[in-house]
């Protein structure tokens, strides 16, 4: 009988990043060649999504272990049971998106994850759908003299800023910690992939607040810039969930999204994210 390595299939959805991975059943005990061809896809195709997956919450961090090591997230306290899964959620009288800003996950952190795991378990009856850009072909798509330029950069990042502090009141405010709490750290302005040893950009809208030893108006007009090349449409891929639907991203080189055209409907998702490295 043929194993889950052998019926898996891996098909682009756009040509930046993004594949829909089929013939594999997550909640299944799955053999390592399986798990090992979900991680080359993963990395050569920075998020990959699956569909009609039945996955409790044990099933969900089982999944997730083989691929990494969960980590709770700083801001939202996460389900009773299972610290490491937080609950993103919008109800019909709320009106921001939780993350809804290009951002990659928690990039003010010393050590940002590796990547993130977000399942759907209800959807609202039309959009919703999550955008994701590749900050690899960002960085490629930038002309040798801006590489050089950028290449020796160091930036701030910081979770304090206006724009996706506003998108996290509404979870903080049931599920928040008491304390205030602020992260920054610096990391390079372009990081070499640990694994694929690609360059990728390392900025992201939500969390960048300037380079190093420069002020935040100096640093204003190339971050946007920068800003633009990675969300140019052919750096981008969008997904339409059902419940179910998993999406697998790398943290390390891509950013995403989630689009906020569903107000008056309720769209929750489960998250994981899973421990990374200092960017270098
Ligand atoms: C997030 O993890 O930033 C939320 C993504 C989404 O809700 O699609």
């Amino acid at each position: 009988m043929p194993d889950a390595s052998d019926t898996i299939t891996v098909t682009p959805v756009a040509s930046a990043l993004g594949a829909a991975i089929g013939g594999v059943d997550l909640a299944d005990d799955l053999p390592d060649a399986t798990v090992a061809e979900i991680r080359r896809a993963w990395l050569a195709h920075g998020v990959v999504f699956f569909r009609d997956q039945d996955l409790d919450a044990e099933h969900f961090l089982a999944f997730a272990r083989r691929i990494g090591e969960p980590v709770e997230y700083p801001f939202v306290k996460g389900l009773e049971d299972h610290p490491e899964i937080i609950a993103v959620a919008k109800l019909p009288h709320e009106t921001v998106n939780f993350g809804g800003v290009w951002h990659s996950d928690t990039a003010y952190l010393e050590r940002p994850p590796m990547g993130t795991m977000l399942i759907a378990r209800e959807v609202p009856p039309a959009g919703g759908d999550t955008l994701w850009a590749s900050t690899t072909a960002a960085y490629e798509a930038l002309s040798p003299g801006l590489r050089q330029l950028v290449d020796p950069l160091r930036a701030v990042n910081t979770s304090a800023m206006a724009d996706v502090s506003k998108t996290r009141e509404d979870r903080i405010k049931d599920s928040g910690y008491e304390d205030e709490r602020e992260y920054v750290a610096e990391h390079p302005v372009v990081r070499t992939h640990p694994e694929t040893g690609r360059k990728a950009l390392f900025v992201n809208p939500a969390h960048t607040e300037r380079f190093v030893d420069m002020t935040v108006e100096e640093s204003r007009p190339l971050l946007e810039y920068l800003f633009s090349v990675v969300t140019r449409p052919e750096h981008t891929v969008r997904f339409h969930w059902e419940v179910g639907s998993l999406a697998l991203w790398d943290n390390r080189c891509t950013w995403h999204n989630p689009i906020n055209d569903y107000h008056g409907h309720t769209r929750v998702m489960n998250r994981i994210t899973l421990a990374g490295d200092v960017p270098a």
